[in-house]
């Protein structure tokens, strides 16, 4: 039995991360138009790299949650796999090895000159913004921003694999962006039980075939015996 699970900013709120649209969310004291968008970063790197070093360092401090531990651990034990929207890299952390990352990685940087990437861990980065250290081009975050393009493979295997799930857990997303908010539509339509874990309300909650109001590590306690 195939368990797919599509997680969003709320499962890293229990690690202390902000999510983006809630009451505390990022794109309420921000405008991504300002910090998470091509143009943005065209107007003024240093800015947005800023940003980035702020996310950067909260991030490094926070701990996976119980339920990216949970997760981890079931990997281990069942067939399971994991997509998620986050850019954290605390999935990884908890000790999923399988992981899709739709949008992206904060730890890795592109350079926009040679298109080479790759890991960059440093808190915070110094001299903004910095330069590829193979052709001294400017660097950006390997993230998706608004306006972007999926990265194309990840986005493949995310459709084939929700459209291959018995089971599809969806835990902590608001649900409100394209593509991944399609993934759980898939699953549905291709006869997968549809799970939903978050404390409120969103559009996958009526097509949910299970939809438990509770925080991700209580929610996912709750539906282990049903996995
Ligand atoms: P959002 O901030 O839009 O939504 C977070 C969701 O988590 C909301 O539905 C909350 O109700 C829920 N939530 C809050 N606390 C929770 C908890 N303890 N357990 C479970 N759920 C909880 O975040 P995403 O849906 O992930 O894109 O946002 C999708 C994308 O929009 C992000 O990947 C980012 C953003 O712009 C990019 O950066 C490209």
């Amino acid at each position: 039995m195939r368990i797919v699970v599509l997680t969003g900013a709320g499962i890293s709120a229990e690690s202390g991360v902000p999510t983006f649209r809630g009451k505390e969310g990022l794109w309420r004291k921000y405008d991504p138009r300002d910090l998470a968008t091509p143009e943005a970063f065209r107007r003024d790197p240093k800015v947005v790299w800023e940003w980035y070093n702020w996310r950067r360092e909260m991030i490094a401090k926070a701990q996976p949650s119980e339920a990216h531990r949970i997760l981890a651990e079931l990997e281990r034990r069942r067939d399971l796999r994991i997509i998620t929207q986050n850019v954290d890299g605390l999935h990884q952390r908890a000790g999923s090895k399988k992981v899709i990352e739709l949008h992206g990685n904060i730890w890795r940087v592109r350079c926009v000159i040679c298109r080479v990437r790759y890991y960059d861990e440093r808190v915070p980065l110094e001299d903004l913004p910095p330069k590829c250290k193979e052709c001294g081009g400017l660097l950006r975050p390997d993230v998706v921003w608004f306006g972007e393009t999926l990265p194309q493979e990840e986005l493949e295997e995310a459709y084939r694999l929700s459209s291959e799930a018995d089971i599809f857990l969806v835990i902590g997303t608001s649900a409100q962006v394209y593509p991944a908010a399609e993934l759980p539509f898939v699953a549905k339509r291709s006869g997968a039980r549809v799970i939903e874990i978050n404390p409120e309300e969103t559009p996958v909650t009526p097509y949910a075939d299970l939809s438990i109001r509770k925080g991700a590590t209580e929610g996912l306690r709750e539906v282990l015996d049903q996995l």
